[in-house]
């Protein structure tokens, strides 16, 4: 079956998904009966074009590799160029709105308007941005059930990695009482090359250079993006209405070369762990360094990996380890969204 999806921005994480869908093509078909077809890209920078019975993805891609942005795409009958973002959800014939914009995690913005604009289209959104999942989760959800319509952000925790599906549906009849992860690469990253013996400093800097840290990084260092992420699991795994306020945040930029040193000589490790705990009716929340036994299931885990795990009444503890960010990852997750949305499942 066909289904179609525009996609509003096309920076990695965009590209990482076309080239996903062109790769696995015979793969989603074989399997899933899905035959994913692009008809819309729109980027503010890079260009925009729509054509009702799909794009080419490697003429996407040659355009975009070789001039940096989509105008190259060829001429074609009933080629439309020059839609923006709001006109390609409105106009287009697309089922699904894949959104890969930038987003200002404070505002949240321009993606929560995206969401609300294609849910008011009766339209699909699927996205990996934290911004609107954090910060307008309850009224988001609402609109896309009252419209029909399905809402995927798999990416916005851990990016390809389960960290949300997983709770929801194969650990579904369990409590979860209590949640602790490492939700953030490039602080996990800096905390283990600081361990090898790096500056605060020099940690940070190879951090920005593997890609793993956000464009400013005091995002990463202060806590924020673990603190969004602590905040989308509170919502959407325990049903916990939780503001980006209720959570008590520090970073790690206090955290010197001696603090490392002297937590190895206590057999210890500093990590910065998102905690989320329910107590006598309240959830406690919380990202903050913390100096933990070597026996700690978070302990181990070393560079950008990230981590997570459930206390769950009948499962027990089940951590998950995986990926939290990266290109393929990240359009892995875009794609497990649209395979959830092909079959009607979760
Ligand atoms: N900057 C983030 C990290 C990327 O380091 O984990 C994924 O949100």
């Amino acid at each position: 079956m066909e289904h179609r999806v525009a996609l509003l921005g096309f920076g990695v994480v965009g590209q990482g998904f076309a080239e996903i869908i062109q790769q696995k093509s015979q793969r989603l078909m074989e399997q899933f009966g899905l035959n994913a077809k692009i008809v819309a890209v729109s980027d503010v920078i890079k260009g925009s074009v729509y054509h009702p019975d799909g794009l080419s993805i490697p003429e996407l891609l040659k355009s975009v590799r070789e001039t940096g942005n989509i105008n190259g795409y060829p001429e074609q009958e009933g080629l439309i160029r020059g839609l923006n973002s709001f006109e390609t959800i409105q106009r287009s014939n697309a089922d699904t709105i894949v959104e890969v914009t930038f987003t200002d995690v404070k505002t949240g913005q321009p993606a929560i308007d995206h969401c609300r604009y294609s849910f008011e289209h009766g339209k699909n959104v699927i996205m990996s941005n934290k911004g609107p999942v954090a910060l307008a989760f309850g009224e988001l959800q609402s609109l896309a059930d009252k419209q029909h319509v399905r809402w995927g952000f798999e990416g916005s925790v851990m990016s390809g990695t389960p960290a949300l599906r997983m709770p929801i549906t194969s650990l579904a009849g369990n409590e979860i009482n209590e949640i602790q992860g490492i939700l953030n690469g490039t602080t996990n990253y800096m905390l283990t090359r600081m361990e090898e013996g790096l500056s605060y400093k020099e940690a940070l800097m190879e951090a920005q250079k593997n890609g793993y840290a956000e464009a400013d990084p005091t995002s990463d260092v202060e806590g924020f993006d673990a603190l969004y992420k602590t905040v989308i699991l509170a919502n959407v795994i325990l049903q916990y209405p939780l503001k980006t306020h209720d959570v008590e945040r520090q970073g790690i930029s206090h955290l010197t070369k001696e603090d490392i040193k002297q937590a190895k000589q206590e057999q210890k490790k500093w990590k910065l762990i998102a905690k989320l705990k329910k107590e006598n009716g309240h959830l406690i929340a919380s990202v903050k360094p913390e100096k933990v036994g070597l026996d700690h299931p978070l302990a181990n885990i070393t560079g950008a990996t990230n981590a997570i795990t459930y206390h769950c009444d009948l499962a027990g503890p089940v951590t998950l380890i995986g990926a939290g960010a990266g290109k393929v990852e990240t359009g892995f997750s875009i794609l497990i969204d649209l395979i959830n949305i092909h079959r009607k499942q979760l």
